[in-house]
């Protein structure tokens, strides 16, 4: 028997516009690693927070970064991202990393730091026996997995985007994260050529969970 091809899937999207929602279910449903590169940039944040490494500051931002060590552990079928042995605490959705992470998330230096790390979630998925992987961000179909099986660009009206963080429960500053986001000049959020944009504005969690998965199993068998 010919093995299981091993898939990956990229979802990019704008703040709230529905990633981690549908990606989470998706892992499920596939049995996927679920990688949700947002919390590697908020991690890396409150870490630099931490060790007060301004972003402003190139030699000491180079110096920390050369120093930690990545690793990753599973949460369920979630990659959760270890700083030098440590997993990120709740104030990675906190608001000041929510001011300051894509102040960082801009510095090419940053992102060169996370690139080897984010592609080697293939090796733990593969190791860990999962069929594939879905991993969410903003450039993952641009540049970390442009050749991925299944690319996806999720978007969704500001205000309803809005309504979503509040429903969380959660205080955001989504449009002024998706304007720095999107004008940057080192992997921008934008919808990669070719990839499959799918307006949620007005479409429950199943409707587009369902969009995307009637594609995915044309390749691979619902688990
Ligand atoms: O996905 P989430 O909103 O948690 O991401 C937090 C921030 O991390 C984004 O606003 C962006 O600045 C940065 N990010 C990024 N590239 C990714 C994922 C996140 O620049 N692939």
């Amino acid at each position: 028997m010919p093995a299981a091809p091993f898939i990956i899937i990229a979802i990019d999207g704008g703040a709230a516009s529905g990633k981690s929602s549908s990606s989470k279910i998706l892992a499920e449903r596939f049995n996927l690693l679920h990688v949700d590169t947002g919390s590697f940039y908020r991690h890396l944040t409150a870490e630099l927070l931490a060790r007060q490494v301004a972003a402003s500051d190139p030699d000491a931002l180079q110096a920390a970064l050369g120093a930690i060590q990545l690793t990753t552990r599973l949460d369920g079928r979630s990659a959760c991202m270890l700083i030098d042995g440590r997993p990120a605490g709740d104030e990675i959705r906190g608001a000041e990393v929510n001011a300051h992470v894509s102040h960082y998330a801009a510095i090419p230096a940053v992102r060169s730091a996370l690139l080897a790390y984010q592609r080697g979630q293939v090796d733990v998925a593969q190791a860990h026996g999962f069929r594939g992987l879905v991993m969410e961000g903003r450039d993952i179909g641009s540049v970390i997995f442009p050749a991925a099986d299944f690319r996806f660009f999720l978007h969704a009206d500001p205000v309803e985007r809005a309504k979503r963080r509040a429903a969380e429960g959660r205080q955001d500053s989504i449009t002024e994260r998706d304007r720095l986001d999107s004008s940057r000049k080192t992997s921008p959020l934008t919808c990669p050529v070719g990839a499959t944009d799918i307006d949620t504005t007005d479409l429950t969690l199943e409707q587009v969970v369902n969009r995307m998965a009637e594609a995915i199993a044309t390749k691979l068998p619902p688990a």
